[in-house]
């Protein structure tokens, strides 16, 4: 596999894992929050002003924050190779690790070639759905993380209102015969492949606190949902929550940097 210049430079960093470079990157920084870099739709022709404001917004809240977090807010509009791939050796630059939230979700050989691409592309960790399972699944890509020292955070529990229909059914465990919650069955396999994170909505504070429980501080929770979704910061660290990822709240403020600087002066960091 290719490996470009900035990750040949950066490789030294890579005898720790991804739970412990953002774990570590949040103890310097003094900060829980992972920016989530989205913006509303633009058409296609504007994607220039798009990177531009991209670029702006990372640039004047960088301080306050440990991580970015993209998705397809920018993939789709400024390709990966392209603007992204600019933004993510920005964040690098600027001390941040990049996570993309592509919610892999395919057959292992094609989950393989989305790792590879993300991780060639310069993101640090990428978050996938452990609906598919780990046979032929994500293990594939559970493969290709280990090999190049990436992340991989697995989905628990979803911050949206729809999320009790998947995420939160009662299912039969296959190795027991009995009735066992999704998201217990999710957590129980983060632990058991090693995961760098899972994701609980900020919105379901009860099921932080339970997967918590299970996890203890092993595998570290990053909780969506914060503000534009209706979860509270500091409801979301108490239950558990080791990170929070915040996007509009920030992102569509009129000053992103005193928001998300009042927001990390707000949370109390590392109780
Ligand atoms: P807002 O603007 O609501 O953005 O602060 C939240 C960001 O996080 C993503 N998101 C999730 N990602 N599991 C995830 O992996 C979730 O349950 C979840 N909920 C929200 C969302 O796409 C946006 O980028």
């Amino acid at each position: 596999m290719l490996i470009n210049k900035r990750q040949e430079n950066e490789r030294e960093d890579y005898a720790l894992s991804f739970k412990q470079r953002i774990e570590e990157n949040s103890r310097n920084r003094k900060t829980d929050i992972v920016l989530a870099l989205d913006f509303p739709y633009q058409n296609p022709e504007s994607r220039a002003a798009l990177l531009k404001k991209a670029q702006e917004v990372l640039e004047a809240v960088h301080p306050y924050v440990c991580a970015v977090k993209i998705n397809h807010h920018l993939t789709l509009p400024l390709g990966v190779f392209d603007g992204v791939q600019t933004l993510v050796n920005s964040a690098h630059d600027k001390g941040l690790l990049a996570i993309m939230d592509c919610k892999v979700n395919d057959i292992g050989n094609t989950n393989q070639i989305i790792a590879e691409y993300y991780y060639q592309a310069g993101f640090d960790a990428l978050i996938a759905n452990p609906f598919v399972g780990w046979e032929e699944g994500l293990k594939p890509i559970f493969d290709v993380a280990g090999k190049l020292k990436r992340g991989l955070i697995l989905l628990a529990y979803m911050s949206h209102k729809g999320a009790a229909e998947g995420y939160g059914q009662t299912i039969i465990d296959a190795k027991t015969g009995k009735p066992l919650a999704q998201y217990v069955s999710f957590a129980r396999k983060a632990l058991a492949w090693n995961a760098d994170g899972v994701v609980v909505g900020a919105t379901y504070p009860e099921k932080i606190g339970e997967i918590h429980e299970i996890l203890k501080e092993s595998v570290p929770i990053y909780s969506p949902g914060i503000g534009a979704q209706g979860g509270a910061a500091e409801t979301a660290l108490k239950a558990g929550a080791r990170y929070l990822i915040i996007g509009r709240e920030i992102t569509l403020a009129q000053n992103p940097a005193e928001t998300a600087k009042n927001l990390r002066a707000s949370i109390k960091h590392g109780e």
